[in-house]
């Protein structure tokens, strides 16, 4: 039976199912053969716009014909309304000449040879945070939650790392009022985006100001170490005078959600994962363990652990020692049944599987027929949105056998990068989306990664973690499907104690 359905982009119900009852593949009601269907939505606040159709491309096949049609469909609209919206700025047009222009081209700040120092430098503050707050401690075990302690760790190492130190001290007082305050607007965040009025929601307008006026350019301007991406945005915005100071801060304020909002619950679902199959963790706990050995790298309770993007790189890529390694490590942990491939990277890559829920949304610049493959084409009209769900294709079971399951070396073949996942047959282009695609693909992905990899490498190199025992097993807290990486529904208990090392 045709299965279409129409969400809701705001409550993410189900609006409306397909009655036609045809075959599947049939249904001339959704527009195209069940492989997108289009929904009207007339939910008076959908962040779409009341009496929009929705089309969503169902059929992972097609996704490579959408995604390449960058001058009909635009994300940009879409997302300046939104963002401007939910972090309180106002929206970049063509009152501020040049500036989307000099935003996208600082995006390239966060990648390629400029990767090295933001990474480098991640490094440096992932460990004096650790260092301070954990490990300076006794080795006895201690209980603690999950996700709080990846946040808690990952807020200020990310802050210091992004936007740098205060004049004379290592770290910002006042960091845990921030992080607070951070917490209860991204709750929030999901019913900014659907573009509730601020003032509807309680304190957030108050949480708001607190967050963005922390951002202001006199507190900024004292404050050294900062990134070279974000030096470069405050100085872009000093050349505006029709920007208020409080506008840049608030700009200033969205890169800090965008650097942490995804970031810290991916960093939650791979730990949680990892620590929920031990078996999981041991292998990559020695997977990282020998890369360091190998690079001669020495570390102790005293001296910091240091990984370079050299030593990340190794953990993605296990190049021709792989199977030596994996061989021994095998033997060592007496795990034979486990196919002999795996790494860091396709244990992130599987939990972001699992917990990343990103809509793709591009919105119609012009009437136009949309061709979605050889024979088959869909009507759109201007001001229409085209959707991508990637969750369909992550827990797809023709793509993935058992997507439900975490399986930590999914992504791994004979010692490579698995890219092979299949749809009716056909080798599929996209099979892993939690960046988004095209051009507004996420710019911070590259740092993402390796922060992520940064993270478990130090609690994996100085930490035992088990989790605490009578608990269910975590969900996801659907409230933010469509938005990126889900929280957990509720927080996770956990124990730690410190390593011998
Ligand atoms: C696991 C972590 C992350 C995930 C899953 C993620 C995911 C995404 C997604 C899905 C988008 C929208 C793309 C689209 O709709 O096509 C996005 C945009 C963006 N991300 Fe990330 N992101 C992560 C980490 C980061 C980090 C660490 C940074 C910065 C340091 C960052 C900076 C940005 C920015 C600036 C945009 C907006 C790009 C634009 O306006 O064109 N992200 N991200």
């Amino acid at each position: 039976m045709c299965a279409c359905i129409c969400v809701c982009a705001r409550s993410r119900r189900v609006a409306r199912r397909c009655e036609s009852r045809r075959e599947v593949g049939s249904c001339p009601r959704c527009c195209c053969w069940c492989s997108a269907f289009s929904c009207r939505c007339s939910c008076w606040s959908c962040a779409a716009g009341r009496g929009k159709y929705m089309t969503f491309i169902m059929d992972p096949l097609l996704y490579p014909n959408i995604i390449k049609q960058g001058r009909q469909l635009d994300f940009d609209e879409f997302s300046n309304r939104v963002a401007s919206f939910a972090f309180g700025y106002p929206p970049v047009t063509s009152k501020f000449p040049g500036l989307k222009e000099q935003i996208t081209r600082g995006f390239i700040l966060l990648q390629g040879d400029n990767l090295t120092p933001l990474t480098e430098s991640m490094m440096g503050n992932l460990m004096l945070v650790f260092r301070q707050d954990y490990l300076d401690q006794e080795s006895s075990w201690k209980t603690a939650y999950m996700h709080k302690f990846c946040n808690s760790i990952m807020f200020e190492a990310t802050f210091l790392t992004m936007y740098g130190k205060p004049p004379s001290a290592s770290r910002h007082s006042g960091m845990s009022v921030l992080e607070t305050d951070f917490i209860k607007f991204d709750k929030m965040f999901p019913l900014l985006v659907a573009q509730i009025p601020i003032w509807l929601l309680g304190r957030t307008r108050a949480i708001r100001e607190r967050l963005i006026n922390y951002f202001l350019p006199h507190q900024m301007s004292c404050w050294s170490h900062s990134s070279e991406f974000i030096r470069t945005r405050f100085e872009m915005f000093e050349q505006y005078d029709t920007l208020r100071d409080f506008d840049k801060a608030a700009h200033h304020f969205a890169i800090l959600w965008a650097s942490l909002g995804n970031t810290v619950p991916a960093i939650f679902w791979v730990t949680y994962y990892l620590v929920s199959h031990p078996e999981a963790l041991q292998f990559v706990r020695q997977e990282l363990e020998d890369v360091l050995r190998l690079s001669g790298v020495e570390f102790s309770r005293d001296k910091d652990v240091t990984l370079t993007p050299a030593h990340l790189e190794k953990l993605l890529y296990m190049g021709t020692c792989t199977q030596r390694f994996c061989i021994r490590t095998l033997r060592d942990v007496n795990l034979k049944i486990i196919d002999p491939t795996f790494s860091t990277e396709s244990a992130i890559e599987e939990s972001l599987r699992l917990c990343s829920a990103s809509m793709n949304i591009r919105v119609a610049q012009e009437d136009f027929s949309l061709r979605l493959d050889a024979e088959r084409s869909a009507a759109v009209r201007k001001g229409d949105i085209i959707a991508l769900y990637p969750q369909a294709i992550h827990l797809d079971p023709e793509i993935y056998e058992d997507p439900q399951t975490f399986r930590f070396d999914r992504y791994m073949q004979n010692g490579q990068k698995k890219t092979n996942f299949y749809k009716r047959g056909q080798k599929l282009k996209h099979y892993l989306m939690p960046f988004g695609s095209g051009a507004s693909k996420c710019p911070g992905r590259f740092f993402a990664i390796n922060e992520i990899k940064q993270f478990l490498s130090v609690i994996l190199l100085y930490l035992d973690l088990e989790l605490e025992e009578g608990q269910s097993k975590a969900t996801l807290d659907l409230s933010r499907a469509g938005l990126g990486v889900m929280l957990p529904a509720e927080d996770v208990r956990f124990r730690y104690r410190l390593r011998p090392v």
